[in-house]
Formats: structure tokens, C-alpha cells, sequence
């Protein structure tokens, strides 16, 4: 284990929390609650539903949202998708808003609606890597249904001011949903106050299990939602498919610790993500892509200008994210850093560091001396382009 790099890609995903693998452990064995939630003639199937049902207010209680409000799907990509066409379908066509530093899981869907005669607007990000009301505003049409926006971007950590976007949707009469796969544990969501019709939850980005999130469906939303799976009618006919217990109760529990932890876990990892930049900034030519000020404190993104890591040198000791893609097929930079005015080899003069749980100060403080040690005045895919 001691051989391993240091974790420093908590926005990629979690490890699942002690308390959730226990919670979860508990729903799979003979002697558990391992029962089909939909076997409501049993004791087993109805002590299966009561934890579902348990799990689903955990997840409401950390947005702020109704239990009701809650529908499981199989991850923050299955909720976008959901949420996205299951608002265009059975349409004729209209006009839909998202922003250009969206998760794939947004634009590849779409780009797909498009290819159905759905026009779309793709915002662009101000300097600080912001979806400002005024671009929100300029780009709503007679026709525009639906505007698709995520609270905290993935690559940056910038958070966008879902409540100011919001309110200029609903005055429009047009349809929100946020991707807030990379906010829920990291800041406080007041689904309560917030008029957002659709908003997407990942349990992995949340120290629960892979292949489990959800999808916040306010009441105006409901009766225009399609279902996208269909089947037994689970999830109020909105997802189909047997209700996978320990992965939703693993989810649960991790929306309750995360809940507990939110403020000490958010002002620990702030103080760590300072004196990680405290050092990296003082690297001549290193800068901070997205706002210094308007973001979470787990999610960094820095350019280097003058000295670069070699990143692969620097993967041998930390575990981060590249937008480098010296080492995939396509070499693409990163369409974030890209939309935010970067130069293509500048966007792949840049990593993104992400803390979380876990991490500690002596973590932080081997995370700068490996960067530093691995700085090269020249980085060796501009050697290799000549
Ligand atoms: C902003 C954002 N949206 C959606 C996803 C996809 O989530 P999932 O892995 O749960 O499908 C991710 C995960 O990387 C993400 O960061």
C-alpha cells in the first residue's frame, strides 16, 4: 500500500466511507436485508423498502429537498440523461441552454437532442470560469425550455450561482436542471429555497458506491418528465428496474455523513488546499485557472508556464488528473480549459488537484515537494511536437 501514489483525485471519485460499507454489508447476506423492495407481501421486501425509503430521506435531507423528490438512478450520467431528454421527449422541437464547461454527461447528451431538431445554445464561461445571469439572459429565446447549468464545475471547482440563474429561468417559464454531481457534500443546497425543477446526484463523488445516484424531480418538473427506462414501474413509473438496496442505502448513509461533516470537513480541506497553494503559486508561471474566490475548496486546476512537471515523474508520487492527455490517443486538451481562453498547450501544461476526506497536511506538504522535484524548464510533448 505505502508504494501507492498519494490520492489527489477525489473529483474523479470517492473511497466508500467505513459507515457506508457497514450500511451496505447489512442488505446483502441471508441473514440481512437483502429482500426485493417491491415485495410488499413480506417482511423481507418490506423491511427492503423501509431502508430504501429511509436512504431516499437521507439523500432529500442533505439538498434540502422532500423525500418524494427523490428518484434513484444508476449515477449522475443516467440522472443527466433522464432529466435532459426525458424533458424533450415528446416535443416538437424548441430551444435549449447549457454552458460549454459542462460534464460530458450534459453536452454528449445534448448534442444528441440536437441531432433530433432540438436547437441548442452553448453558453460561454466568463474569465473566471462563471455562467454569468446576464450570458443566461442574453441567450433565452420565446422557445427555450429547458436551461441545463452545473453548480460546481468539475475540472475548476468553480461554483456557479445556481440560486441568481435559477430565479432568471423561472421568470422565463423555462425548465432548470443542475448537474450538482461535484457540490452535494461540499456546500449547502437548499433545494427548499432554490427554484430548480431537475438537479443530479452522484453517490461516488460522496465516499459512497459507484453505479448509484439520483435524480431531484420538483413537482412543476414531474408531469413533463418521460421515463427513459421502462419496466416494472419502479421509482413512480419514472425508472424502471429492481431497486439495487445496499447500493441505495450506501448512498444514503454517505449523504448523512456527508451532511454531518459538511462545515468541519469544508473549513479542514479549505486550510489544506491554502497551504497547498501557498507553495505551488510561488512556482514562477503557475496560475489558478477559475475564480479565486467563487469556488470549493477541494477542486484545484493549475497551469504551469515557465517550468512544467513532468507528469509522469509526478504520477509516480501523486495520483491526480491530467488534462494532459500526453497519454491517451486523441492528445485533445480539455474543452473547460479550452472555453476558458486557455491555449491548447497550456491546457495541457495543467493538473487538477483534488482533495478530500483523507487527505492529510503531511500528504499536502509531500504533494509541493513532488511538484517542485518534478518541474522541467521545458515540457517534453513541446520537445516531441519540435
Ligand atoms: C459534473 C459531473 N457530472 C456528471 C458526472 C458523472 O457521474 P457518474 O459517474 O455518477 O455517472 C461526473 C463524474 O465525473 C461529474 O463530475
Amino acid at each position: 500500500m505505502n508504494d501507492l501514489p498519494l490520492y489527489f483525485d477525489y473529483a474523479a471519485t470517492t473511497p466508500v466511507d467505513e459507515r457506508v460499507i457497514q450500511a451496505m454489508v447489512s442488505c446483502l447476506g441471508a441473514s440481512g436485508n437483502f429482500g426485493n423492495p417491491a415485495s410488499s407481501s413480506h417482511c423481507y421486501g418490506q423491511n427492503a423498502r423501509t431502508a430504501v425509503e429511509n436512504a431516499r430521506a437521507q439523500v432529500a435531507g442533505l439538498v434540502g429537498a422532500q423525500a418524494a423528490q427523490i428518484v434513484w438512478t444508476s449515477g449522475a450520467t443516467e440522472s443527466n440523461n433522464l432529466a435532459l431528454k426525458g424533458l424533450a421527449q415528446g416535443r416538437q422541437g424548441g430551444h435549449i441552454i447549457t454552458s460549454q464547461i459542462e460534464h460530458k454527461a450534459v453536452l454528449d447528451t445534448v448534442r444528441q437532442l440536437e441531432q433530433n431538431g432540438f436547437e441548442l445554445t452553448l453558453l460561454a464561461p466568463d474569465a473566471q470560469g462563471l455562467i454569468t445571469t446576464e450570458a443566461l439572459r442574453a441567450a433565452l429565446r420565446e422557445d427555450t425550455f429547458l436551461v441545463s447549468l452545473m453548480l460546481v464545475n468539475n475540472e475548476l471547482g468553480t461554483v456557479n450561482d445556481i440560486p441568481a440563474l435559477a430565479e432568471v429561468v423561472r421568470q422565463h417559464g423555462a425548465l432548470l436542471h443542475v448537474d450538482a454531481a461535484q457540490g452535494a457534500g461540499k456546500l449547502p443546497i437548499d433545494l427548499a429555497r432554490w427554484p430548480v425543477d431537475l438537479m443530479s446526484f452522484s453517490a461516488h463523488k460522496v465516499y459512497g458506491p459507484k453505479g448509484i445516484g439520483a435524480l431531484y424531480v420538483a413537482e412543476r418538473a414531474r408531469p413533463l418528465l418521460q421515463a427513459q427506462i421502462h419496466g416494472g414501474g419502479h421509482e413512480g413509473g419514472l425508472r424502471s428496474g429492481t431497486l439495487a438496496t445496499h447500493q441505495i442505502v450506501g448512498m444514503g448513509e454517505a449523504f448523512a455523513v456527508a451532511q454531518t461533516l459538511l462545515e468541519d470537513e469544508t473549513r479542514r480541506i479549505a486550510h489544506l488546499q491554502q497551504r497547498l497553494l501557498d507553495q505551488v503559486l510561488s512556482v514562477p508561471g503557475v496560475r489558478l485557472n477559475g475564480s479565486a474566490g467563487q469556488r470549493i475548496a477541494h477542486t484545484l486546476s493549475l497551469t504551469f508556464g515557465a517550468d512544467v512537471p513532468d507528469f509522469s515523474k509526478l504520477a509516480q508520487t501523486l495520483a491526480f488528473s491530467s488534462t494532459s492527455a500526453c497519454n491517451s490517443a486523441s492528445n485533445a486538451a480539455s474543452h473547460v480549459l479550452l472555453a476558458l481562453g486557455l491555449e491548447p498547450q497550456a491546457a495541457r501544461q495543467t493538473l487538477r488537484l483534488s482533495l478530500g476526506r483523507y487527505t492529510r497536511a503531511e500528504d499536502i506538504d509531500q504533494a509541493i515537494r513532488a511538484i517542485k522535484a518534478s518541474l522541467q524548464s521545458q515540457p517534453f510533448w513541446a520537445v516531441a511536437q519540435g
